[in-house]
């Protein structure tokens, strides 16, 4: 039998949830949801539309302007985010888009509307789908769930190297301030708060290797799948 299941993977910014669930998500032929991804494509609707993210009520009005969708690039190989039908897979991973994403993403109204298209992703089954609610809101009756943690050099060291990748500078300081800051508001909100689920499988990234941890869980959804 081969009967497909979803999986979460959950954690903190920089710990390789992203770069692990897009290639085990490639391994299995399934389908991969960066949601945090809608969440920045959200917030840099509105910085570009000079929206007050602190108005709740006009970002509300604001919510059913954006539409975003995921489309496959061929020539990159890989998956990018739209927003009304423009292309800002680069734009929205700006360190200043990762500036105010987690204020945005502690308004319950965008929760809601984000977790609604994410919930519909991931009816038929064979999702991956990455971010911080994943396991506890999203599926909560996901087959497979993990936690991503790493030390914060690391997960420095990380973010400046993917962001020199697509050609943008950000001290090491600035980017340590942003994680740690987003980590304390996506931890201490009301709504959804980053939190591990109590039967959610533990990855300590600080140091394994990229092919690792792919392989781990690759594993596990190979033991699972096999078992149903
Ligand atoms: O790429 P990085 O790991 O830095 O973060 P991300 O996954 O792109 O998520 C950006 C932000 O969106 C997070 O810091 C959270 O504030 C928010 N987010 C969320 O609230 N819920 C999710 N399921 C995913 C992201």
């Amino acid at each position: 039998m081969n009967t497909k299941i979803n999986i979460a993977i959950d954690g903190y910014s920089a710990t390789g949830k992203s770069s692990t669930a897009k290639r085990v998500a490639k391994k299995l032929g399934y389908l991969y949801v960066d949601s945090g991804a809608m969440y920045r494509a959200v917030t840099f609707y509105l910085l570009e539309n000079g929206v007050d993210i602190h108005d709740v009520a006009k970002v509300v009005e604001a919510l059913p302007k954006i539409i975003i969708d995921f489309r496959y690039d061929h020539a990159e190989q890989r998956m990018h985010t739209f927003l009304n039908g423009e292309d800002v897979e680069d734009d929205i991973r700006q360190l200043h888009v990762s500036q105010w994403v987690s204020e945005v993403s502690a308004i319950s109204e965008v929760r809601k509307v984000m977790v609604q298209q994410q919930q519909a992703l991931g009816k038929n089954k064979g999702v991956v789908m990455d971010g911080r609610d994943i396991g506890t809101v999203v599926f909560p009756e996901a087959e497979l769930k993990f936690f991503m943690t790493a030390n914060y050099d690391i997960r420095t060291v990380r973010r400046k190297k993917e962001l020199l990748e697509k050609g943008k500078e950000a001290s090491e300081r600035e980017i340590l301030e942003n994680l740690k800051k987003r980590d304390h508001i996506d931890s201490t909100r009301e709504d959804s708060p980053l939190t591990k689920a109590a039967d959610a499988i533990e990855i300590d990234t600080s140091n394994i290797t990229l092919e690792d941890q792919v392989n781990l869980i690759y594993d596990y959804a190979m033991r699972k799948t096999n078992s149903i």
